[in-house]
């Protein structure tokens, strides 16, 4: 397969998952804002459909095809929960304005010289990396929309995930030293994972995987919530003021029995898959009730991504070879988490399992560019985000395309939120 060929594979499945995801829901569950915290779901489609006439069109140097449009799908313009009252593209507007876009980007695909060692955006194909990378995006982003409908909730329908026998060991133990942090060479790495720089690390104790739903139980059934001196300030006011009593979509069955809801189905929990939809707040607070800690942005990439023997970083934690169904659960192949466990060949040298996929998981570091960072393509990808404000997640979810599973990816989000497919594993110093 040519260059070209494979482009437009990625960015045909990309569609196809997106149009996919949409096709049981009627038009006024498209159009309904299902919670403030996100948009209605035609929102980011069509938006989808904008950044691609910008990306691979405009910025190509053809003619957009509606530029009109930019100010309504400009995500900085309006904040999620006014999206509703703009003048939208109805659901099946959305659906051919994406086609028409679409067309046009693979007439310039076919224009375009994508070894053109002049032009950082064409070069490793990396502006089309970016885009598929960007449908996919939201694609998991809807999907976190559609978890939060009301019953009946959305049609859920895949595959189960595999079983299978949690780890020998709890935690492992990484050895301190220097390990290479970010990447230079991964194609379509997006701007926030460059330049790759050395990180000097203590020897520290990480989970060998991530913590599941009958470990958290213990802390919330042991009044962990209510133990003021596992939260901090922030923590505990939050925790307060939002009435946190449990992860999101718990549900209570008697005195120390659960049931979760996924996508608005009642389902019991299921003790051994990893905790889903904490915030960072919960996640840090479980880890001090454990005398544990969140491990740092490096320590997780450390033990995603080092491989000591060799003496090199791999970029998918067994290895360099591209993501299988047996390695990790992602892309929405079971629309769940799998049992901590499931995933033995995913494994990295560390013997760390599920640190690709499942879930996404909190780390105590706040977004910050690495040294020497530079945006690119654009300001308002990573650079408008760093800061104080939002903290890293890293991993991707059972959501997260294998496009976006590369150890060096970095996500982020505010401490508050907990509607995005999160959970996290603990660390401690050695
Ligand atoms: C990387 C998930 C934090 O959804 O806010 C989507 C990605 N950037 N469109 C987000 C993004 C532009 C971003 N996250
Ligand atoms: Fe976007």
């Amino acid at each position: 397969m040519t260059v070209k060929e494979v482009v437009a594979r990625h960015l045909e499945s990309a569609r196809a998952r997106s149009f996919d995801l949409l096709e049981p829901l009627s038009d006024a569950d498209l159009v309904r804002q299902h919670s403030k915290l996100m948009s209605p779901v035609v929102w980011d489609l069509a938006h989808v459909g904008n950044y691609e006439d910008l990306w691979l069109v405009r910025a190509l140097g053809a003619s957009g095809f509606r530029p009109d449009l930019d100010p309504i799908y400009d995500a900085f313009r309006h904040p999620r929960a006014n999206r509703p009252a703009l003048p939208l593209l109805g659901p099946s507007e959305a659906r051919s304005y994406v086609r028409d876009v679409r067309a046009r980007a693979l007439d310039v695909l076919e224009q375009v010289e994508l070894d053109d060692p002049a032009s950082p955006l064409l070069g490793d194909a990396f502006v089309y990396g970016m885009v598929v990378q960007h449908e996919h995006m939201h694609d998991e982003t809807m999907l976190a929309t559609l978890q939060l409908m009301d019953e009946p909730g959305y049609r859920a329908v895949a595959a189960p995930p595999p079983q299978g026998a949690p780890p020998e060991r709890r935690e492992v133990l990484v050895d301190g030293g220097t390990f290479t942090m970010g990447t230079d060479t991964e194609p379509w790495a997006l701007d926030n994972e460059r330049p790759a720089h050395q990180v000097e690390l203590a020897p520290y104790l990480i989970d060998a995987g991530p913590v599941t739903n009958a470990d958290y139980a213990e802390f919330v059934d042991a009044g962990g919530y209510d133990e003021r001196h596992c939260w901090d300030e922030e923590g505990w006011a939050w925790r307060r003021e939002a009435g946190l009593e449990h992860p999101q979509f718990w549900h209570r069955e008697g005195s120390s029995s659960w049931s979760r809801s996924r996508f608005g189905w009642r389902e019991d929990l299921p003790p051994h898959e990893p905790v889903q939809h904490v915030c960072w707040h919960e996640a840090a607070a479980y880890a001090k009730w454990r005398d544990r800690r969140l491990p740092t942005e490096a320590e997780w990439e450390k033990a995603a991504s080092w491989d000591p023997a060799a003496g090199r970083k791999r970029r998918y934690p067994w290895g360099d070879d591209e993501p299988t169904a047996a390695r990790a659960n992602l892309g929405q192949a079971h629309l769940g988490t799998a049992p901590v466990g499931a995933y033995p060949e995913g494994a990295s040298a560390y013997g760390c399992v599920q640190m690709t996929g499942d879930v996404w998981e909190w780390t105590s570091s706040v977004f910050e560019p690495y040294p020497g960072f530079r945006s690119f393509p654009y300001r308002k990808y990573s650079e408008v985000f760093y800061g104080s404000d939002y903290r890293v997640l890293r991993g991707g979810s059972w959501a997260t395309h294998p496009s976006m599973a590369r150890t060096t990816f970095r996500n982020w989000d505010h401490a508050v939120r907990r509607q995005i497919f999160c959970g996290f594993r603990c660390a401690r110093d050695a």
